[in-house]
């Protein structure tokens, strides 16, 4: 959480500062703030709220110079305020620094600076940090970059951080421990840029180096970058990275809000993600990090997935696609309860840690223990050159494009295609199933994006849907087999951006409690595919109607039957039940984006949430 951003070179930094912040205020919002420094003093502004609060107060401030670093926001410690808000500045007034993290052991050595004198006007572990590092600086008689150096050696936690020294000021340290930085290098080593990710500076620059844990650089102006490891003060030989990202990528191209342009995305999301792996129409499914560690997955005894959110889900979905084709048992956990009980990891345990933004600091923890238990590794992530990309033993890319909206959408339904590639692929290997029938469910796949695309057609009629209950106080979402994950996944994409409450559960479960809550007033969304248990589902819609609650029914198109009972249709098109969810989650996105602008919110950026949680 928290983005941060830098500039040092022939530029003015301000505007370049404030842009980037805006690309990355998806890791957060609470406050932002900025310091430029124009040769002779520090200019430094921060504020509760959002990039535009922030600019609104420095619109008659001093914001010349060519250096500066600036940062969004996601409260730690410490109420979203004024104070709190960064950069922060040392007691001398000369190092400033934004952070990305959290100083775990902040406490004991805010005691220690204060028995020596500090002060300290902020709740931050931030602001703790900056005067360790100045005391360091004052006692060792040492350049900043070592400062910074020892200053880390005696922190615990995690960080990204960017800092600035008056006294010597063509030169930022940057350091990091697992938050994300990338750093931008201009031509002939002119200006560089800092950011917590590279869409910042896209438009100046497409070389970029990533920092590795534990590794801190000291940028020059017109020099260079060195880099050094924390530790152990060996130089590093960096390598420089091509971007492949555009600008248009990460612009809302027309649409009202970066949510319903990646819903939108989804058809051709769909289809760079199993371009190139599904090859001609032989059923030949190729994805490298699978062939190239094909022994583990033939040999494993179980699979274990571990997530967080919208990405738990898809590996929920992914439990019912590998058990249905390759008979692996699968397990599904939360990443954050994996990490910290100890799990039991057996000889041919196979890992897979899915993550869009591949920065999620409980998955990131859960895949470093899973590790040192000896287990295989395998990461789905979206973003490439993330922590977690580098972090697995091998892997597979969704090729989603940047996901912006906080609300995960076209994340969500490409990893899934990912997962399904992965089940039929081992099906294949394990010879599960038969190969005519894995050519079937290829040509059913390539179907989906054509078929997602004309279900992207019901927007209207969704909406109108999502103006007779914008008002519900409490919302169900059911379903059953593959579609219970969908359920779940419908339920949070309803309570991330409207703040209404609702719940997920496995339409045969409502009977155990959640009928208790079923009345006139409770919008209950089914969905009731015609292949999956449909029967069964025809029942649960029927208790509910018994008890004048409203429903919302997800049918196969031509379904006849739900009609007469269900106050509302949404029709998807017919397909094998294990590729539904890539169907039947689309109206579901749809319906919570419509009720959340409807109401007013912020769909892209819903309070208190981020996209990237790189805090655990
Ligand atoms: C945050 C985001 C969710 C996301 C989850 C896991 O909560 O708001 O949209 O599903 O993190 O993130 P990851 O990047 O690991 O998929």
């Amino acid at each position: 959480m928290c983005g941060i951003t830098g500039y040092i070179g022939g530029r003015e930094a301000y505007p370049i500062i404030i842009n980037g912040l805006k690309r990355l205020e998806y890791r957060g919002y609470d406050s932002a703030g900025v310091m430029v420094f124009d040769g002779k003093e520090i200019n430094l502004s921060k504020t509760k709220g959002k990039v535009s609060d922030l600019e609104k107060i420095t619109e008659n401030k001093n914001k010349e110079g060519g250096i500066g670093i600036g940062h969004t926001r996601w409260a730690t410690h410490g109420v979203p305020n004024d104070e709190n808000s960064h950069p922060h500045i040392s007691n001398s007034g000369e190092l400033v620094i934004v952070h990305n993290g959290i100083i775990e052991n902040y406490a004991t050595i805010k005691k220690e600076l204060i028995s020596r004198g500090y002060e300290f006007k902020s709740d931050t572990d931030t602001e703790v940090l900056i005067n360790l590092i100045e005391e360091v600086k004052k006692n060792e008689d040492c350049k900043l970059g070592k400062a910074v150096q020892l200053a880390l050696k005696n922190v615990v936690g995690a960080y990204a951080i960017a800092v600035f020294d008056k006294t010597n000021p063509d030169e930022l340290i940057v350091a990091r421990l697992g938050s994300p930085i990338a750093i931008g290098v201009g031509e002939n080593n002119k200006e560089f840029f800092v950011a917590s990710d590279a869409s910042p500076f896209i438009e100046y620059s497409k070389n970029v180096i990533y920092l590795e844990d534990g590794e801190l650089a000291i940028i020059k102006r017109n020099k260079g970058i060195k880099v050094r490891k924390i530790n152990t003060d060996k130089e590093v030989d960096t390598k420089i990275q091509k971007l492949e990202l555009s600008l248009d990528q990460i612009e809302k191209g027309g649409y009202d809000h970066f949510m319903i342009k990646e819903i939108h995305e989804q058809p051709k999301a769909i289809i760079d993600t199993y371009r190139g792996r599904i090859l001609g129409n032989e059923g030949i499914i190729r994805m490298s990090g699978i062939d190239d560690n094909i022994s583990h997955f033939t040999n494993a005894n179980r699979i274990i997935i571990i997530a967080c959110g919208t990405s738990w889900h898809a590996g929920l979905v992914g439990e019912y696609l590998l058990e249905e084709l390759t008979r692996i048992p699968v397990e599904v956990e939360y990443a954050s309860e994996f990490r910290y009980r100890n799990p039991i990891i057996k000889p041919n345990d196979v890992v897979i840690a899915i993550s869009q933004s591949g920065e999620t600091a409980d998955t990131l923890a859960a895949i470093k223990l899973a590790k040192e238990k000896g287990a295989f590794v395998y990461g789905i992530c979206n973003v490439v050159g993330s922590s977690i990309a580098r972090e697995t033993h091998a892997g597979s890319y969704t090729h989603a494009g940047p996901e912006i909206g906080v609300a995960s959408t076209k994340a969500f339904t490409t990893q899934i295609t990912v997962l399904s590639l992965i089940a039929l692929k081992l099906a294949e290997a394990k010879n599960t199933m038969a190969k005519d029938d894995i050519n079937k469910y290829l040509e059913l796949m390539k179907q989906i994006p054509e078929q997602v695309e004309n279900l992207l057609k019901i927007d209207s009629e969704v909406k109108e849907i999502a103006d007779v209950y914008k008002n519900a106080k409490n919302c169900l979402f059911l379903g059953r087999g593959f579609n219970f994950p969908v359920a779940l996944e419908g339920a949070l994409k309803l309570k991330e951006i409207s703040y209404i409450h609702a719940e997920g559960y496995p339409a045969a479960e409502m009977k155990h409690g959640p009928i208790a809550l079923i009345d006139e007033n409770m919008p209950v969304i089914v969905i009731a595919t015609k292949r999956g248990h449909y029967e069964k589902v025809v029942s649960n819609i029927q208790e509910i109607k018994a008890r004048s609650a409203k429903v919302i029914a997800i049918v196969t198109e031509g379904d006849t039957t739900i009609k007469e009972i269900a106050d509302h249709i949404i029709e998807i098109p017919d397909t094998d039940e294990i590729f539904t969810p890539l169907l039947t989650t689309i109206p579901l996105q749809l319906l919570s984006y419509h009720i959340a602008v409807l109401l007013g919110k912020n769909v892209d950026q819903p309070r208190n949430l981020a996209k990237s949680v790189t805090v655990e």
